[in-house]
């Protein structure tokens, strides 16, 4: 349940915005989600609620934004509603803006109607076993394994979104508890995590007509300065890639380099990507640090700045806390999302320029 940290919040315009993934119950089809859509959209309209929901390969992914009040209520039908189950919150926060302030609710979906992917409902005791199983092929340095299996997924009809968020991303993190229990090496992590990145680059990503495309954007993946795990930032290249934004990449050793290249290659968005296995909650004062010096670098240019990582996923910091602009959860859809906040960036921007 979400609550108004103190009642000036309200009076602020200070708003709740809750996060989660679930699994449906039996695979909608286009015309399904449609109809889900449209009657959702109308409801959130009356309630003042805001935001988007994926829906591939048997998983939604749903944010929503609005009065405290509002989405306490509608998070109760929604939580009772019948077409999903294995509901799972991934963060839950008052925030001071919204992220989906133009869509009473974006969808962006693959359905199994679409050609190219004939996803099926993932059940939750196999997901975990799979996961178990990448773990295993990943700390034995198995990439042949690791690869025909994920291919072997994807032919059942698993999406590239999918694989990511229920299987890599898990998969990273236990890696890293397997390391934090001291039940693997830092080597054997090393070695565990560019094998995952290897099989998150062989991943296909369908070319889906249907999916949104930003031609004219242009990013700058980064690793936090110093940071050695490089898991979601490759992945996010490929996922940016593929929905045509300009991609470039940087994995600096300092604050000053990450900002030297951004003020040469002028993004119109900058990602600063943490380990996805380790939790590094002692990095927040120096990623603080870092994008405080990286705004004044690129102050006559506005730059859209996301942070992920696994500290981001599991709600350990938020993006305020780091002052960056949003906060990614996971690596799947990161590319509608930025898409979304540079679309609003430059909006404010042409406002503030109108004479
Ligand atoms: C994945 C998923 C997301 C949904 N999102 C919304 C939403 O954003 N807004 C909405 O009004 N209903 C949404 N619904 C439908 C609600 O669960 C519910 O059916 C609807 O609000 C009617 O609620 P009621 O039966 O309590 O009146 C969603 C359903 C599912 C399965």
């Amino acid at each position: 349940m979400l609550q108004n940290s103190s009642n000036n919040a309200a009076s602020d315009g200070w708003i709740a915005c809750l996060t989660y993934k679930s699994l449906a119950t039996a695979a909608p089809s286009a015309s399904d989600l449609q109809v889900l859509v449209r009657r959702a959209r109308a409801r959130n309209r009356q309630l003042g609620v805001t935001g988007m929901l994926i829906y591939e390969g048997g998983t939604f992914l749903q944010t929503l934004e609005g009065p405290t009040d509002k989405l306490n209520g509608l998070w109760s039908s929604i939580k009772k509603d019948t077409r999903h189950d294995h509901i799972e919150v991934l963060s839950e926060h008052i925030v001071p803006t919204r992220l989906f302030s133009d869509w009473d609710l974006m969808l962006h979906s693959r359905t199994d109607d679409a050609p190219a992917a004939k996803a099926k409902r993932q059940s939750p005791r196999a997901i975990k076993s799979h996961i178990e199983n990448l773990t295993g092929l990943a700390l034995n340095a198995d990439d042949i394994r690791i690869n025909t299996f994920i291919a072997s997924l994807q032919d059942e009809g698993w999406t590239s979104d999918a694989i990511v968020l229920l299987l890599i991303e898990p998969t990273a993190r236990a890696l890293g508890d397997a390391w934090l229990a001291d039940e693997c090496s830092e080597f054997d992590l090393t070695i565990g995590l560019s094998m995952l990145q290897l099989a998150g680059h062989a991943v296909r990503h369908y070319k889906d007509a249907n999916a949104i495309r930003n031609t004219q954007y242009k990013i700058l993946l980064a690793t936090a300065p110093g940071e050695q795990h490089i898991l979601g930032t490759t992945m996010l290249a490929d996922q940016f890639t593929d929905a045509g934004w300009r991609v470039d990449m940087a994995f600096p050793d300092t604050k000053e380099a990450l900002a030297n290249q951004l003020s040469a290659q002028h993004p119109d968005a900058l990602d600063i990507g943490l380990s996805d296995a380790m939790p590094r909650t002692h990095v927040v004062p120096r990623l603080r640090a870092t994008i405080d010096y990286t705004r004044l670098a690129v102050s006559d240019h506005p730059t859209v700045i996301s942070v992920g990582g696994r500290l981001f996923a599991e709600a350990a910091a938020t993006a305020g806390s780091v002052g960056a602009d949003h906060a990614r959860l996971t690596a799947a859809g990161a590319s509608i999302r930025m898409a979304e906040l540079v679309r609003q960036s430059r909006a404010r921007r042409a406002m503030s320029e109108q004479p």
